[in-house]
């Protein structure tokens, strides 16, 4: 395996699917309430057309894939995708990154079509809220399907809360407990100012950390491979653990190693840089796998060093549901 790096000497083995901008939600920080203007089928890329990236990506030294959307689970027949990818040569880690209302009926054949883990996007553990938050009334069965995905053995199941000032920041606490009575891993997301139409604001990792403290210390995990922008945590006698994502008050850049595939077949050296190699152009033309690997060899060159949020510079072409976080 040759193995990809970056311009600044960041390898790079993880790619990011996004397979729809569809969605059964419409969290308020991601979409307007009418939702976004929907691509047309054929706009996105077709399965075999995945299939032909990720294979190509595989054969330069990626090894782990996530699926994203918008919500994953509403494509249809995502299973057969998930079949496809677990079988190409050298990637041994398919994830999927849901907001979990379809979990129970899905957690069980993802399993066995070669998924291995699942995160789920859960902002709030109040019904209302919820309701509010996500604008439809499924907390139910988000919280059911943690515990679909955890029976099927799709662990770990990491459950991201991004935390947002007066919206749902009282409830960092009952999060945190769950790592600590259920074995939840729970990873607490500073928000990115992404366009979205409300004017929300995010609460900075370090102000989160001092509202947990009173449940005890939390003590570091040693960060492995792969553990991408999260430092891990866990209180004493915890079977669960305690992440935090900081993109705005920390600067994770320096080890990121991560590619994005746009649901319309871009591939994106940096979530939050508006450059992008197109793909799906070539892909129908007929390109050709040694041509597709020199594309996305000139994706990963063209990663920049470090995002400029801080500076006030943010993505402009694309709201969160088309990137796929
Ligand atoms: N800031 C931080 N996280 C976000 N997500 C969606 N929009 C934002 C944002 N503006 C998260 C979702 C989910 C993942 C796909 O990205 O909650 O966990
Ligand atoms: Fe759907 Fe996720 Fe966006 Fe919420 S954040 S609307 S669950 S894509």
């Amino acid at each position: 395996m040759t193995g990809l790096s970056d311009s600044f000497q960041r390898p790079i083995n993880y790619l990011r699917i996004s397979v729809t901008d569809r969605c059964n939600l419409r969290c308020i920080y991601c979409m307007p309430a009418e939702g976004i203007s929907r691509l047309s089928h054929n706009e996105v890329l077709h399965y075999e057309e995945i299939l032909a990236v990720a294979q190509a990506a595989a054969s330069l030294g990626i090894s782990k894939l996530r699926l994203t959307g918008g919500e994953p689970l509403a494509r249809a027949e995502l299973i057969s995708l998930v079949q496809m990818l677990s079988r190409i040569e050298g990637i041994d880690d398919i994830a999927l990154t849901t907001n979990g209302v379809l979990l129970r009926e899905y957690a069980l054949p993802l399993k066995k079509a070669g998924l291995k883990r699942v995160n789920v996007s859960l902002d709030t553990l109040k019904r209302e809220r919820f309701k509010r938050n996500a604008r439809r009334d499924r907390l139910g069965e988000v919280i059911d399907g943690i515990a679909a995905a955890e029976e099927a053995g799709l662990e770990p199941v990491k459950v991201n809360m991004v935390v947002i000032r007066g919206i749902n920041d009282d409830e960092v606490l009952d999060f945190a407990r769950h790592t600590i009575e259920d074995g939840w891993h729970v990873r607490f997301i500073e928000l990115m100012p992404f366009t979205s139409g409300e004017s929300l604001q995010f609460v900075p990792t370090k102000e989160v950390k001092e509202r947990l403290s009173s449940l005890g210390i939390l003590e570091p995990i040693p960060s492995s491979q792969g553990d991408g922008p999260a430092k891990y945590y866990r209180f004493p006698g915890a079977k669960g653990t305690v992440g935090f994502i900081s993109p705005l008050s920390e600067h994770f850049c320096f080890n990121c190693n991560r590619l994005r595939l746009t649901v319309d077949g871009k591939l994106r050296p940096c979530l939050l840089s508006d450059k992008e190699v197109d793909l799906k152009t070539p892909l129908r033309s007929g390109a050709s796998l040694e041509e597709l690997k020199v594309l996305i060899q000139q994706a990963v060159a063209a990663k920049p060093e470090r995002h400029y949020l801080l500076e006030g510079m943010l993505p402009t072409v694309r709201s969160m549901c088309q990137v796929g976080g």
